[in-house]
């Protein structure tokens, strides 16, 4: 038992390992290896990939040290972290931000998820054996618009969801986090191979990372900051609340940089994947969120043994979707036990129960509701594109601010160099970044994406 757990009764991962893995786990999911491609692919490739590199270093790592900060020196989620430091400000309301988005994005994210299961069954049966990549998109799109399969699986991947995180922070998600990141990397690394003695892959690798200038507009460099911000659990209070869980032997920085590395490798392994294919098979990058389950079947098809390879991708795809939603709702459950006062069993339910009602319609956003749009977006569309492009930046526009102008440069130093154990050398920098460089950017990005500048 740790020094802390003494002190405050909170739980604390027990390794430093648990502590990275978990992290690792909750930013490496669906958005790097369904989203990134997708997103990419309608923003014009390279040009979006530019900004998203730039941006994940430049913005997302400061602030994801922000979060570690909050977290680990308050020892409380998002709400009590802000109110410990100032209990006369207003700062904590963002947190209503961060629950809200946590939320939202637990039920889009299901439906992803749940397509990746029913993916996994399929391959495993054997029915995802076609002759040509029309047939593909056919197949997932009949499938996707279909009213009660995509919704059993939402439901039942939710109800996966519950079972890990009812039972609590350390027991279950650290040790599902350590076998599964590893291993998905090794995967993506044999199809990153495979894919790269395609006929077509310098045209995917160009387009993936040849940027194309005329392409930038304000929606370029809105979704990459998006992208950054969804793909490291950011602006929400996640990796706060993360970071409350680790111990003071943790070393923030180093943590924070591992995390933003290993996850953007991840990204780049699935574009590298995903684009020479593409274009091998001459199916258009723009297709959306349905991309990746296009694409990669085909892809499965043409190895050896395609469908083990294609069952146990999906298989571990849906254990990494799993680690990243037991972190969002780690996010709202914290605050429901911690602010609410409800039992941890009571807050998993009614987290999961709301989850489920609004789950269902963003599956529903591909079969019979897919007329029903609100402000040009269906639900799915609509709680995809705000909380990722809007409610996450302002998050962490707000955590930045309060980190890098409000609390005193020596609690950075302090919570940096765990209490003046080790060396942090890169602090002004990390300062500077807090005070200017992230809250301007973000603002810059918001004031270009609605024509002011
Ligand atoms: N970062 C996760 C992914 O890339 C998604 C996520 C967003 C998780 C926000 C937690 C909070 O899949």
């Amino acid at each position: 038992m740790t020094k802390t757990e003494n002190q405050t009764n909170r739980a604390v991962f027990t390794t430093r390992l648990g502590a990275i893995a978990t992290t690792v786990g909750s930013a490496v999911g669906l958005g790097n290896i369904w989203r990134f491609p997708y997103e990419a692919g309608t923003h014009g490739g390279g040009a979006f990939m530019l900004f998203y590199v730039v941006f994940i270093f430049l913005i997302g790592v400061p602030v994801l040290c922000s979060e570690f900060i909050l977290g680990r020196s308050t020892r409380s989620n998002v709400f009590g972290a802000l109110r410990k430091l100032a209990p006369a400000g207003k700062w904590h309301l963002v947190g209503y931000l961060g629950i809200l988005s946590s939320l939202m994005i637990l039920s889009f994210y299901s439906v992803i998820a749940g397509w990746t299961m029913e993916y996994c069954f399929q391959s495993a049966a054997g029915a995802l054996d076609f002759a040509s990549e029309s047939e593909y998109h056919a197949h997932f799109d009949s499938f996707s618009s279909g009213n009660w399969r995509p919704v059993m699986w939402t439901v039942i991947f939710l109800l996966c969801n519950l079972l890990i995180v009812v039972r609590g922070v350390t027991k279950g998600i650290e040790k599902a986090s350590n076998i599964l990141t590893p291993l998905l990397f090794l995967m993506l690394l044999v199809f990153c191979v495979n894919s790269l003695m395609m006929p077509k892959a310098a045209e995917g690798l160009q387009f993936l990372f040849k940027p194309d200038f005329s392409k930038i507009d304000s929606g370029v460099i809105l979704g990459a900051l998006g992208q950054a911000f969804f793909t490291l659990s950011l602006g929400l209070g996640c990796m706060l609340t993360y970071g409350s869980y680790f111990n003071d032997r943790t070393r923030i920085g180093r943590s924070a940089m591992m995390t933003a590395t290993l996850d953007t490798a991840v990204a780049i392994l699935a574009g590298i994947i995903i684009f020479p294919a593409v274009f091998s098979f001459g199916m258009s990058p723009e297709a959306g969120p349905t991309l990746v389950f296009e694409v990669l079947p085909a892809i499965f098809h043409q190895l050896p043994g395609g469908v083990l390879w294609s069952a146990f991708f999906f298989f571990l795809l849906f254990l990494a979707s799993l680690t990243s939603t037991i972190s969002m709702s780690e996010t709202n459950i914290s605050f429901f036990v911690e602010e609410c006062q409800m039992s941890r069993r009571k807050a998993t339910f009614v987290s999961t129960s709301i989850v489920m009602f609004f789950g269902i319609l963003c599956t529903l956003s591909f079969g019979c509701m897919s007329d029903v749009t609100i402000m040009g977006k269906t639900v799915f569309g609509l709680f995809d594109y705000a909380t990722s492009n809007i409610f996450l930046p302002v998050g962490g526009f707000v955590f930045s601010i309060f980190v890098g102008w409000f609390l005193e440069r020596r609690y950075l130093k302090t919570q940096m160099t765990n209490f003046g154990t080790v060396r942090f050398k890169p602090l002004p920098l990390l300062v500077f970044c807090l005070r200017y460089v992230c809250p301007v950017a973000i603002l810059l990005v918001f004031l270009n994406s609605i024509g002011v500048i």
